[in-house]
């Protein structure tokens, strides 16, 4: 593989970064990585100070969302050194995501050397305390600047790191979900199983609806029946019904496999919990609660790990789970995945990739 060149910040960003109050997605590292496709091929890529790009108004991506990105971390570890979690997955579904908006695919290794030099390069951005970490955030788009209907001949990936604080800076907090059954992100067939820029554009009116009353998300349904459950926002969705754990399944193509959906099905598999992957309504949920068998809800996501639902609000019904308190198995769950990636917990299933 060639060597990544590197081009150093002159001046550090660190010092403009308020450690207290971190956020999400506010203050970025000094560098990013960019590598070009042209002709056919993406080149080797290089480091260089994060700062703007330049792009003429016809840049393809703007008119037509040939855009893809992803959402990882990296942690310090307690062993020392830095642990990136789950990045094979990552560079998988980018690929996967790729396919779906005819982006070229972006070799596995090259990704992952891209993201270890980075994340080593400016490591001081990885803050110290534990719930916080170095959010990495990969996006590749069509760089063709033209204004007819068609994909791009020439790509760019960048991939910027952002220190972020915990989601939940007083603890893992239930949250108010509010099931939306007018309007829908993802159609079988569609783009749902992507991770590009379309489907947020999709959710956006939704979502700012839910928050304007008081949800932090919506679970979206299907977007033929309006009975399937399919995600939350920015999360898949696990059910705890009778101690089964329940999520949708993957083969309709309508929602994102979740890097942290398969982390948590793997866990409580390796537990002996009863676990299904399979078509679920929004009817059943309700049966279920009003039966007294739902025991817990939660999203499952990078950036808050698991965010247990205390509220469920479908229609004119609100399922108030678990006295909107943590149940078991989500804080199970949380403290397990956040011990291995703060290199705590054993890594028995080798998800770290692992710098010193
Ligand atoms: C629509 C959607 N579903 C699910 C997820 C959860 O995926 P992951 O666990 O890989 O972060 C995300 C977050 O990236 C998302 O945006």
């Amino acid at each position: 593989m060639s060597e990544i060149s590197i081009l150093k910040a002159e001046k550090s960003r660190i010092d403009g970064i308020n450690w207290n109050n971190l956020g999400f997605g506010v203050y970025f590292s000094d560098h990013v990585y960019v590598s070009d496709y042209k002709d056919g091929k993406w080149d080797a890529g290089k480091i260089i100070p994060y700062g703007p790009m330049e792009f003429e108004p016809t840049l393809c991506t703007l008119h037509y969302g040939q855009s893809i990105f992803e959402g990882l971390k990296a942690f310090r570890s307690a062993k020392g050194g830095i642990n990136i979690f789950r990045p094979d997955m990552n560079g998988k579904r980018l690929n996967h995501s790729a396919a779906k908006v005819c982006i070229p695919d972006f070799d596995l290794d090259q990704f992952i050397e891209a993201l270890k030099v980075l994340v080593k390069l400016d490591e001081k951005f990885i803050p110290t305390e534990r719930g916080c970490s170095l959010y990495i955030r990969p996006v590749v788009f069509g760089s063709g600047q033209f204004l007819g209907v068609h994909a791009s001949d020439t790509y760019r990936h960048v991939i910027i790191t952002s220190p972020v604080a915990s989601y939940y800076p007083e603890g893992l907090n239930p949250v108010k979900i509010l099931v939306e059954s007018e309007h829908v992100r993802a159609v079988r067939g569609g783009l749902g199983s992507a991770k590009t820029a379309a489907n947020y554009a999709a959710s956006l009116y939704a979502g700012t609806v839910a928050k304007k009353n008081g949800f932090a998300q919506v679970l979206w349904l299907d977007g033929v029946t309006r009975h399937f459950v399919d995600e939350v926002g920015a999360m898949n969705i696990m059910f705890v019904i009778d101690n089964e754990i329940i999520t949708p399944a993957l083969d309709q193509g309508s929602i994102l496999a979740g890097v942290t959906r398969d982390s948590v099905l793997t866990l409580a598999r390796d537990w002996g919990m009863k676990v299904s992957e399979r078509a679920v309504t929004i009817d059943e949920i309700l049966e279920a609660y009003n039966n007294g068998k739902l025991n817990e809800a939660f999203g499952t996501g990078t950036a808050a790990v698991i965010s247990p639902v205390g509220v469920l609000r479908y229609k004119d019904q609100d399922m108030v789970l678990n006295n909107q308190q943590i149940g078991p198995i989500a804080q199970r769950l949380y403290d397990t995945i956040t011990g291995i990636q703060y290199g705590e917990v054993e890594d028995k299933f080798g998800w770290n990739i692992h710098i010193d």
